[in-house]
């Protein structure tokens, strides 16, 4: 059910010293299998993430690598709590101490989901067509309130140039740039929030 083959590059030079980021301890999402009827029972689970755990250390960059519908984006959606697990434990190292993600209420994980971001494989769908590019980096620092007045503005321009696009391209809407561009103010948009990790579903598709 889960890609046996997974790789796992970095410096490693933390690996040895200091704590993951992350550490996965068989974790599981079941689905339910409903019948058909007024009744709804379940009948049975599909068991897209079974048991999996892995470690995620600073600077370190972890693949998951398998077959169509192996469980892949159900194990990171589930890592970021976008899913509830079924079972298992998210150790998560944050600025502030190490909590277990499948055990924070919604209400718990509000301030942690700033230390987590997302890189979306569809960039288009994902960035509101109505907000300027400026507008479109700088909103998660607004909602989480991390930065003020010129500083929004200083962090927008510096991270634009990071991801290899222009401070004068904040004036411009998603529709004007290419598939490439798009989602780099994605990228742009998740490392503003300097989170603790990223994950980026079908890294290789774009
Ligand atoms: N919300 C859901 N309800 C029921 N089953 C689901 C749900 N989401 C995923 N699944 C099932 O879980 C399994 C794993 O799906 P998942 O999307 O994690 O695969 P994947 O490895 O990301 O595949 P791909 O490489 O095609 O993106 C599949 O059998 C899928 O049908
Ligand atoms: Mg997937």
């Amino acid at each position: 059910m889960f890609p046996r083959s997974g790789y796992s590059t970095g410096n490693g030079y933390a690996m040895k010293n200091s704590k993951p980021i992350l550490d996965v301890k068989d974790l599981c999402k079941f689905f339910p299998i409903k019948s058909q009827g007024f009744f709804r029972k379940t009948i049975g689970w599909i068991r897209a993430t079974d048991h999996v755990s892995f470690k995620l250390y600073r600077n370190e960059i972890l693949g998951l690598v398998g077959e169509s519908g192996c469980g892949k984006s159900t194990t990171t959606r589930t890592v970021l709590r976008a899913l509830e697990p079924t079972s298992g434990s998210i150790l998560f190292q944050t600025p502030e101490g190490r909590v277990d993600l499948a055990n924070l209420t919604d209400r718990e994980l509000r301030p942690i989901r700033k230390y987590m971001q997302m890189i979306f494989q569809d960039p288009f769908s994902s960035l509101n067509p109505r907000m300027t590019v400026g507008e479109i980096v700088s909103e998660p620092l607004k909602i989480h309130n991390l930065a003020q007045g010129t500083e929004i503005s200083r962090r927008v321009d510096e991270m634009l140039l990071k991801v290899g696009l222009k401070p004068e391209h904040k004036q411009r809407y998603p529709h004007a740039f290419s598939g490439g561009q798009r989602q780099r103010i994605g990228i742009a948009r998740a490392l503003i929030m300097r989170p603790q990790f990223v994950v980026a579903d079908e890294a290789v598709s774009a």
